[in-house]
């Protein structure tokens, strides 16, 4: 091999390994468009005990600062309970037509069933009604998290009975509610829920089996889904005109190279991620033969006499299979992955995939280690959704970036908008059926168990000041014209950008 060989194989690999912006496209988006943003009840709300609300698991969880790394809780947050119109103010001034929020299970039903709470269902009236008067629409989730604690003493996701429970809660919601909401989500990300609430037991409610419970309570949250959308499928929908669907977390996995094995790999990431609650709901009523097969497997030489993953019944199958009206994805990142054997003597979700994923070093990283930047994921796992479940209605129900200094010139997040927006809008272009786009998040509010140090907002909060106010970035006024545009303006210096 020559010198100028050398040099073009190197070039050649560095082309392939080192991520570069693609070109951006000068379009719009369909007329009708839904653009929003989102946040969680129990990481805005505060009111953590106001006016009759029950306990929460995530009020238990949060009670212990060792569960917390700056020691905070979500008891005050963003006090939305009270400051509701600050928040209003601040959608209004984005011009978004939406807002994506969700209800606290526990200040409806302080014990999860049975006995209502009037003032909770009083404070999110009062919400809808703000938000209609200023123009923007509501789309509920249903569970972002918050489990009433008196039906975790009960088992929680682990008890089948949980199907009912939430049923129970989502008619109560359509009843009161659902004359102003046309867009329900009954539950955001089950992968959290599941892998980390009843696998790694990571977050609450902290329980551990991962290899076990994580699937069982995995079952048991999509057949809780599927009642909730049966039940407003027959009683509701026919004169409340609205849409229900599930919110589904998917990060993007490409093979590390081209090796048949690991591009392999990369498809049974996303199939044991996304094809596990999607595969069931939006293809054949069932979990993808890859996760079937993989689990079966190794629960077998682990000496179990049936597979640790669940099984749907006939009549369970025929109850899920179709039970959503479009699919809601949460998408924020990317993967590199490759095929790796795991030790056969841990039990564990994670493990049974037989891989290994890393984020790739060239990316721009963001302050979270799992969060770098690659819009390009946004485009290919919107394909991978309509090629492998027949072509749904998506709505991304969060996108977005954290920084932990906060500043108001979050150049960061301006890029992170603009690309991966995008990039959606490519998408779109290709033929995928997208309709809305919630931001991730309104403002800087409770980021779990990172407490306040980790920033996703558009708007900033000073959390040490009791008034609480909402202060604009850069990145909200980027995103406003990006709404007020309607998509990207050829026209534009420095692609709409206000910095
Ligand atoms: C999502 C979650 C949100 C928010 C976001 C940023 O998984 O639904 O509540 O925390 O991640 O980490």
């Amino acid at each position: 091999m020559n010198w100028t060989s050398v040099l073009l194989l190197a070039l050649s690999t560095l082309a392939v390994s080192i991520y570069v912006d693609e070109p951006l496209l000068y379009d719009t988006f369909p007329p009708d468009f839904m653009w929003a943003t989102a946040t969680s009840a129990y990481q805005i709300e505060g009111g953590w005990d106001a006016d009759g609300k029950g306990l929460s698991i995530y009020d238990v969880w949060m009670n212990d600062s060792n569960h917390v790394t700056d020691g905070t809780s979500g008891k005050v947050a963003c006090n939305s309970y009270y400051f509701y119109e600050k928040d209003i103010e601040a959608l209004r001034s984005l011009g978004v037509s939406y807002y994506r929020f969700s209800i606290s299970w526990a200040r409806v039903l302080p014990d999860g069933i049975g006995r209502i709470n009037q003032p909770g269902i009083d404070y999110y009236k009062r919400l809808i009604a703000a938000l209609k008067a200023a123009n923007i629409q509501p789309m509920v989730t249903l569970y972002h998290w918050d489990l009433p604690q008196a039906l975790e003493l009960m088992g929680g996701w682990l008890n089948p009975s949980i199907a009912d429970w939430f049923e129970e809660y989502a008619r109560l919601c359509y009843t009161e509610f659902g004359n102003d909401v046309k867009y329900w989500i009954t539950i955001n990300e089950p992968w959290v829920i599941a892998y980390q609430g009843y696998g790694s037991g990571n977050t609450a409610p902290g329980t551990y089996g991962p290899g076990t419970f994580t699937y069982q309570a995995g079952h048991h949250i999509i057949l809780a889904h599927a009642k909730a959308y049966r039940a407003y499928e027959t009683q509701f929908k026919p004169t409340q005109q609205g849409k229900v669907g599930i919110t589904v977390n998917i990060n993007w996995y490409d093979p590390k190279d081209d090796q048949l094995e690991n591009i392999e790999a990369a498809e049974r990431a996303l199939q044991f991620l996304g094809g596990w609650i999607a595969n069931p709901i939006y293809g054949s009523g069932d979990y993808p033969d890859v996760m079937k097969q993989k689990v079966g497997d190794k629960s077998a030489q682990q000496g179990f006499n049936q597979s640790r993953l669940p099984e749907f019944t006939a009549e369970q199958k025929i109850l899920v299979r179709g039970s959503a009206d479009f699919f809601g994805l949460n998408y924020y990142t990317s993967y590199l992955t490759a095929n790796k054997i795991q030790d056969i003597s841990i039990i564990d979700y994670g493990y049974d995939q037989d891989i290994e994923s890393y984020s790739d070093p060239t990316c721009y990283q963001s302050s979270f280690d799992w969060l770098t930047i690659t819009p390009f994921g946004m485009r290919k796992t919107l394909q991978w959704i309509k090629d492998r479940f027949n072509d749904p209605e998506i709505i991304i129900t969060e996108n977005g970036i954290s920084d932990r200094a906060g500043n108001l010139d979050d150049v960061m997040r301006v890029y992170y908008y603009k690309h991966n927006i995008n990039s959606m809008l490519k998408a779109i272009k290709d033929g995928v059926r997208v309709t809305g786009y919630a931001a991730w998040s309104l403002m800087d509010n409770f980021e779990w168990g990172n407490g306040f140090t980790q920033k996703f907002g558009l708007f900033s909060i000073d959390f040490t000041t009791s008034d609480l106010n909402r202060t604009t970035k850069a990145s909200a006024r980027y995103y406003a014209k990006l709404v007020n545009d309607n998509g990207f303006m050829a026209d534009q210096p420095c692609n709409n950008s206000p910095i």
